[in-house]
């Protein structure tokens, strides 16, 4: 397998994101007009401690969740791009002369990379891409260095290789997000250009905060909370197991004091979360304020979560759609492919690795 955080465009591919709670795969063509088109997604749940903290810790429960989801998904397609977490990937920017050969280059950043990996260098893969020219010197370039260690890698790998399918790329999931939010721009005026923009991601577990201005990734930031604190609080009042309460989340049919004792509590909550994540933003970052605000994640598709988000941060505030402006096979329940979209933002960043438009 190729380790590579950063090549070209790939054959077609598959994004696969492996989460705390689900697998979700993604799988997008070329469609018309310089657009997308959605072929499939889906998403299978994983078993509670499976993945904790991004680590593979059951890998027959992840390769079995894989293979599920793959069957769902219905492709012939085996090669898939998976992603690690930021936090299992150093990276670095460092400066080099401008026009080294590529194995000059390779010499200097592993020389770059032995100053600041705490780490045998034979225990990690490293990938590295030049970014353009220095700010302020066109002699020199800008080079992202990334390493992570090989069993980070490897665990991934294994999971989907356990579930029969390729791996031909491996990805950051932060890098996925950020390519993912080229289709969310298409959300924003002025297409996201000169703009501060905060992509808030509230999963099960972590909210991964990503700022982008001017769409280049200026911030990144994860802070423990989710929606499974919402489930288990529906678990403890009702008295339902985890998998009843998740399917009652998504579908209804609570008692009627839910909404407003349950529910409600909760999402004034997150609105906090995400006002006090703006603030801590804006004081301690150059960037005095923030133009909009996106929120992705499962927790995007919870009713009138925007408004109240946008009614507390004052902060014009849009859901993620990153099949916004992409064809829709017609295979697919296109109301359900909404609902689902926020939450598969990272599957979309990786699996439009596998296109040329
Ligand atoms: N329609 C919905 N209404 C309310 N909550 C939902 C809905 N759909 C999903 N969720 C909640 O969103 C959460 C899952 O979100 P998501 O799929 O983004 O998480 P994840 O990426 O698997 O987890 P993490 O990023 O924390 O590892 C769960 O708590 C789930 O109950
Ligand atoms: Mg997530």
């Amino acid at each position: 397998m190729k380790f590579d955080f950063f090549s070209e465009k790939t054959p077609p591919l598959i994004g696969v994101d492996i989460t705390s709670a689900s697998i979700k795969m993604v799988e997008l063509s070329k469609g018309s007009k310089g657009s997308y088109h959605l072929e499939s997604y889906a998403i299978a749940p994983l078993s509670k401690d499976a993945v904790v903290d991004g680590n593979i810790v059951e890998l027959e429960q992840v390769a079995d969740a894989v293979k599920r989801a793959f069957k769902l998904l219905g492709s012939r397609e085996k090669r898939v791009a998976l992603a690690l977490p930021a936090a299992a990937v150093i990276s670095k920017k460092v400066i080099m002369q401008a026009g080294l050969r590529e194995d000059d280059m390779e010499l200097q950043v592993e020389a770059e990379a032995n100053q600041y990996i705490p780490f045998s260098l034979d225990e990690v893969n490293i990938d590295f891409q030049e970014l353009g020219p220095a700010p302020n010197n066109p002699e020199e370039v800008e080079v992202l260095i990334a390493a992570s260690r090989k069993e980070k890698i490897e665990d991934r790998v294994a999971a989907a290789e356990g579930a029969g399918l390729k791996v031909t790329v491996m990805d950051v999931e932060t890098y996925a997000t950020e390519a993912a939010h080229s289709l969310v721009a298409q959300q924003l005026p002025n297409r996201g250009n000169e703009q501060t923009v905060m992509i808030i991601d509230i999963g099960a577990g972590i909210m991964h905060i990503n700022v982008l201005h001017d769409n280049q990734s200026v911030y990144i930031r994860e802070q423990a909370f989710g929606g499974s604190q919402l489930t288990q609080e529906i678990q403890r009042r009702f008295g339902l197991t985890l998998e009843e309460a998740e399917i009652a989340k998504r579908k209804g049919g609570l008692p009627e004091s839910y909404e407003p004792e349950v529910l409600q509590p909760f999402v004034q909550n997150l609105a906090l979360e995400v006002a006090r994540a703006l603030q801590f933003f804006t004081s301690s970052t150059q960037y005095n304020r923030v133009d909009h605000i996106v929120l992705a994640g499962g927790c995007a598709a919870i009713p009138s979560v925007d408004s109240i988000v946008q009614e507390r941060t004052q902060v014009s505030t849009l859901i993620a759609n990153p099949f916004y402006g992409m064809s829709i096979s017609s295979k697919l329940k296109q109301q359900q492919a909404f609902v689902d979209a926020p939450s598969l933002l990272i599957a979309c960043g990786l699996a439009m690795r596998g296109v040329s438009l």
